[in-house]
C-alpha cells in the first residue's frame, strides 16, 4: 500500500507552456468536487489527490474510504442535483467530477454549465448514449458501427412477431436505465415474450421499459474500454475486463461487477486500434455533428469474436470496478486529462500508463446481489493494506464509532493489487484479503482467470 506517486511532468503542451518560476502552479490550483460514493470514487479521488492541481478536494456523499483522502459531505447525495450544484457554490469549487450515469443521464452537468460551474461529465442530451438503448443503436446503425442486429418495439404484437422470426437465444432490453437489471438473455420464445411483455406493460421497470429493444444474441469475449473526449478529440485510455456473475465459475446472479482486471489479453493494441477506429471515433463525430457533442468518457462495453469489435453497449461515465484497475496502471495526473475534455485541448494530452498488471477483487456482503445487512465491522484492514503493491478502495463502507469500519452495502470493499505479471498481482490481492477479518463477507476466488488461461 501506500500513497500513490505522480508523475507531474505530463501535462502536455498547454500546461507545460508555464515555465519554471511562472506561477501557473498558483493559477490551476483547485478546490474540487467529486459526485458519488463507491469504489470508482474512491479510486478517481485516489488519483485526483495526487495531483499537484488540486489543493482541495471533497467528495458527496463518499465513504469511509474516501473520507481519508477527501472531506466527504454525506447528507448530500449523487443524484441530488440542486443539493450538488448548492453545495459546489458553497465550498467554492472550480472543478466538479460527475462520476455515476445516474445523475448525468438526469442533466446534473447541464445544471453545473446553468451554475457557472465548472464541470467533468456528459450532457443530458450525450448521456443518451447509456440513457437510451434505442437511441445508441439508431446512431449505430446510421454510423455503421459494428453492434447485434436489432428492432425497436413500443407494442407488444409486432415485438412477439419479432420474436418469433428470430433465432435464439434472443436478447430484450428496456430502452432505459434500469439499475443494470434490463437486460434479459432469453433462452426460448416463452421467455423472451414474457420479457416483452413485462416490459412493455410498464410492470417492471415503469418509464424505462416503454421501449424494447431486441436483438441478436453475440458469441465471443467481453471487455471495456475507455476513451476520454473533449466533443471532436479523442484520447484512447486502456482496456479491462470485468466479472458480472457473483460466484465461482462466472456462475450465479448478475452483479454491478465482482472483479476486473487491466490489461486484457484479449484486448491488444491492434484490437483498440480497430475499436477507435470502427467504433470510438464515429460516435464522437457523430454526436458532434448532431450539436450534443460528448465530453467525459465513453465506456465501450465490448463482444470481441475472431472478426474483431462488437459494441454490446456504451456507458457515459467510468466503469465501476474497472475504474480502480485503471486508476492503479495510471502514471500520469489525472487532473488534466479531466479539465481538459470540458475545456477542450485534449488533443494536447498525452497519459502514461504502466506496463504492469492491476486487479481488484471485490468484497461484498453475503447476501449480494439480493438482500443482505448492514453494519458488520471489517477489521485488519490496516494490516491488508501494507502487503506489497496493494491498495484497498472502498465501495460501501461507514465509519462506525471508536474508528470502526462498517459494511454499508452489496459490494463493500475492491482489493487492488498491481504487479508485473496478473499471476503475481492476483496473488498480492488475495494475500490481502487474507489478513481482512470480516465473516460476513464473500469474494470470488477466481478473478482474472481468463487472463490466465494458457
Ligand atoms: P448491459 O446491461 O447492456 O451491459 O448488458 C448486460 C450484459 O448482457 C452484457 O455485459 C453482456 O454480457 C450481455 N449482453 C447484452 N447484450 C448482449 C448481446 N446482444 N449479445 C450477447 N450478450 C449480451
Ligand atoms: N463494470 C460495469 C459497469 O460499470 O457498468
Amino acid at each position: 500500500g501506500g500513497s500513490r506517486g505522480v508523475e507531474v511532468i505530463h501535462l502536455g503542451p498547454n500546461l507545460a507552456a508555464c515555465a519554471p518560476g511562472a506561477n501557473c502552479g498558483q493559477s490551476l490550483a483547485m478546490r474540487i468536487l467529486v459526485v458519488g460514493g463507491g469504489g470508482r470514487e474512491h479510486a478517481l479521488c485516489w488519483a485526483i489527490s495526487a495531483s499537484p492541481l488540486c489543493t482541495k478536494l471533497y467528495c458527496a456523499p463518499g465513504n469511509a474510504g474516501i473520507a481519508q483522502i477527501a472531506e466527504c459531505i454525506e447528507n448530500v447525495g449523487a443524484e441530488d442535483i440542486p443539493g450538488q450544484v448548492a453545495l459546489a457554490q458553497r465550498l467554492k469549487i472550480d472543478f466538479v467530477v460527475i462520476a455515476p450515469d445516474a445523475p448525468l443521464v438526469a442533466g446534473m452537468a447541464d445544471a453545473f454549465a446553468e451554475a457557472g460551474i465548472k464541470a467533468w461529465g456528459p450532457s443530458k442530451a450525450a448521456a443518451r448514449i447509456e440513457g437510451s438503448k434505442s437511441f445508441t443503436k439508431e446512431l449505430c446503425r446510421a454510423n455503421n458501427i459494428p453492434t447485434a442486429a436489432y428492432e425497436r418495439f413500443t407494442e407488444i404484437g409486432p415485438a412477439e412477431a419479432y420474436v418469433r422470426s428470430q433465432p435464439l437465444p434472443i436478447v430484450i432490453k428496456a430502452d432505459g436505465l434500469a439499475a443494470g437489471k434490463g437486460v434479459i438473455i432469453a433462452e426460448t420464445v416463452e421467455q423472451a415474450i414474457e420479457a416483452v411483455r413485462d416490459m412493455l406493460s410498464g410492470n417492471r421497470f415503469g418509464a424505462a421499459g416503454a421501449l424494447v429493444v431486441i436483438e441478436e444474441f453475440m458469441q465471443g469475449e467481453e471487455a471495456s474500454f475507455f476513451a476520454l473526449t473533449d466533443g471532436e478529440h479523442v484520447l484512447p485510455l486502456v482496456g479491462a475486463q470485468d466479472h458480472k456473475r457473483a460466484f465461482d465459475g462466472d456462475t450465479g446472479p448478475n452483479t454491478g461487477g465482482m472483479g476486473a482486471y487491466s490489461p486484457a489479453p484479449v484486448f491488444d493494441a491492434a484490437m483498440q486500434q480497430r475499436t477507435m477506429d470502427e467504433i470510438v471515433l464515429p460516435t464522437v463525430r457523430a454526436l458532434a455533428k448532431a450539436g450534443t457533442p460528448f465530453k467525459g468518457v465513453l465506456y465501450a462495453g465490448l463482444m470481441i469474436d475472431a472478426k474483431g469489435p462488437r459494441l454490446v453497449e456504451y456507458n457515459c461515465r467510468f466503469g465501476d470496478p474497472e475504474t480502480q484497475v485503471l486508476m492503479m496502471r495510471l502514471k500520469s495526473d489525472l487532473v488534466p486529462a479531466l479539465l481538459a475534455c470540458a475545456e477542450g485541448g485534449l488533443k494536447h494530452l498525452d497519459l502514461r500508463w504502466s506496463s504492469d498488471a492491476a486487479i481488484t477483487v471485490i468484497m461484498a456482503t453475503r447476501g449480494y446481489p439480493d438482500s443482505y445487512p448492514k453494519g458488520s465491522e471489517i477489521r485488519g484492514l490496516d494490516e491488508a493494506a501494507k502487503v506489497e503493491g496493494v491498495q484497498i478502495f472502498h465501495a460501501g463502507t461507514k465509519a462506525g464509532p471508536d474508528g470502526k469500519i462498517l459494511a454499508n452495502g452489496g459490494r463493500v470493499l475492491n482489493v487492488s493489487a498491481m504487479a508485473p505479471t496478473v499471476e503475481e498481482a492476483r496473488a498480492r490481492a488475495y494475500r490481502a484479503i487474507d489478513l481482512i477479518d470480516w465473516p460476513e463477507g464473500f469474494y470470488r476466488k477466481d478473478i482474472a482467470w481468463r487472463a490466465l488461461k494458457s
